[in-house]
């Protein structure tokens, strides 16, 4: 954590181009960039480190991490990766490629670069109403079922390689799926044979919520929940790095032993041997301790309610966020926030400079910077959304950083109409917001 002066904010952010990715941590004073990767870990995972079993294979840790992975999930192949987007890309190299289909309610980037990058064509299909940021409904992640079917009828069940349910839905707003949406996508995707996965970097803070908001779930622990929803789907992909309460690390889960096989010899290849997969033994003992801790309804009820107390503070100043705030993060609607920054002025981007330069907040553009696209014929398509997304890491930000974040959104929101836009200096093809260069206007 750093503390700075205007003065040195404002040099720091011009030498960083106005682009937040090339601060250097120590100039931040509170990171919303993400929450992944970014938890405190627990004095029980730190002593978790020092009994790690570093043999090359077959150490204890590993089994360890199994065990973990198979009570949590009931899924018996168990393949440890360095990182989510590792296990993204073995899924994608025997299960997919070109003609064939992956489709989600959202797909991650990460997760559709890998796709794309495998030939694989992916296709969104979130419930209606989840790009309407300002009704509050439960399960504003849930997948469109009957668009589905659609896609299944028009496209035959042999073209789709995979259906891939995020819990909870990242790209849009953090949201959750419900466990009958989940039933409903199992029985379509098993009476077609297509086969399920979860992405399920935040399970337990999706399965909190359906504790929360969805009939009958009440009086099951968030252990039972997350067992129901991993057994309505055949595997999962998961970034450890999030609900594992880890800094590092990933899995992939299944019950399908030829897939168990052929994603082992790409781990082999890219990652390293089955049972540690790119990760140290300590690491392995680290998130097997995670995956239980965070199931703690005492911790996810805190989590989730000071995320959601975040969203209230901004509301309570007049800066609108996609309703409901999400599990991990809030989202900042920038295009409603200031309409007078056209999308290609980068609105979002805008306010998250502004962010900084007040106190210090680094957050996240999810919109034209990050989505804006070159048409062919020279044009340019903005984003079909503008949002901020101020991402909680997990055990470290206390209630007075959370009211600071929300006493600086409301002096911006005080002076937001003398705020103007940005342009692109410079800036790649591909992911451009990770390095583009850019300027006030
Ligand atoms: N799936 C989801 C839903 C994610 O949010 C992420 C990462 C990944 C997969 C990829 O995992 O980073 O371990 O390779 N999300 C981070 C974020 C980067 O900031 O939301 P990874």
């Amino acid at each position: 954590m750093g503390f700075t002066t205007g003065k040195e904010r404002l040099r720091i952010l011009r030498k960083a181009n106005y682009n937040l990715f090339n601060i250097r941590a120590e100039h931040v004073l509170i990171d919303l960039l993400t929450d992944s990767g970014t938890g405190a870990m627990s004095a029980e995972q730190w002593s978790g480190i020092m009994r790690g079993d570093e043999s090359y294979a077959g150490a204890k840790s590993y089994y360890t991490f199994e065990k973990a992975v198979r009570d949590l999930t009931g899924y018996r192949e168990v393949i440890p990766v360095h990182q989510g987007r590792a296990a993204e890309r073995i899924l994608f190299s025997f299960n997919g490629g070109p003609g064939k289909i992956s489709v989600s309610n959202s797909h991650f980037d990460t997760t559709r670069a890998n796709a794309e990058a495998s030939g694989t064509r992916v296709v969104d299909l979130p419930a209606k109403g989840a790009l309407d940021f300002d009704v509050p409904e439960p399960f504003k992640g849930d997948i469109d079922t009957n668009a589905l079917k659609k896609l299944i009828t028009e496209k035959g069940p042999k073209s789709i390689a995979v259906c891939i349910m995020t819990v909870t839905n990242n790209s849009l707003g953090g949201q959750p799926v419900s466990m009958s949406n989940l039933k409903k996508v199992s029985s379509i995707c098993r009476s077609s044979g297509i086969p399920l996965l979860l992405d399920c970097a935040r399970f337990a803070e999706n399965a909190y919520f359906i504790k929360i908001r969805e009939k009958g779930y009440r009086s099951k622990t968030a252990a039972q929940i997350a067992k129901e929803m991993f057994s309505l789907a055949d595997g999962c992909m998961m970034s450890a790095k999030k609900d594992a309460l880890v800094n590092m690390g990933g899995f992939i889960a299944l019950n399908n032993r030829k897939w168990a096989l052929k994603a082992r010899q790409i781990l082999i290849l890219g990652e390293g041997f089955p049972t540690y997969g790119g990760l140290a033994g300590r690491d392995l003992e680290a998130m097997a301790i995670g995956l239980r801790e965070v199931l703690d309804e005492k911790y996810l009820q805190y989590r989730i309610r000071s995320t959601a107390y975040l969203g209230e503070g901004l509301l309570r100043h007049g800066v609108p966020i996609v309703r409901p705030p999400g599990g991990h993060a809030v989202y900042v609607n920038a295009r409603k926030f200031l309409p007078h920054i056209p999308p290609g002025q980068f609105p979002a981007q805008t306010l998250i400079c502004e962010l900084y330069l007040e106190a210090g907040i680094r957050a996240v553009e999810i919109g034209t910077l990050m989505f804006g696209r070159k048409k062919p014929d020279g044009g340019f398509l903005p984003a079909p959304m503008e949002l901020v997304r101020l991402a909680v890491p997990r055990r470290v930000y206390t209630q007075s950083h959370i009211d600071f974040v929300i006493e600086v959104f409301g002096k911006i929101a005080k002076r937001k109409n003398k705020m103007s836009g940005l342009k692109v200096v410079e800036a790649p093809e591909m992911l451009a917001h990770f390095t583009a260069k850019l300027k006030p206007l």
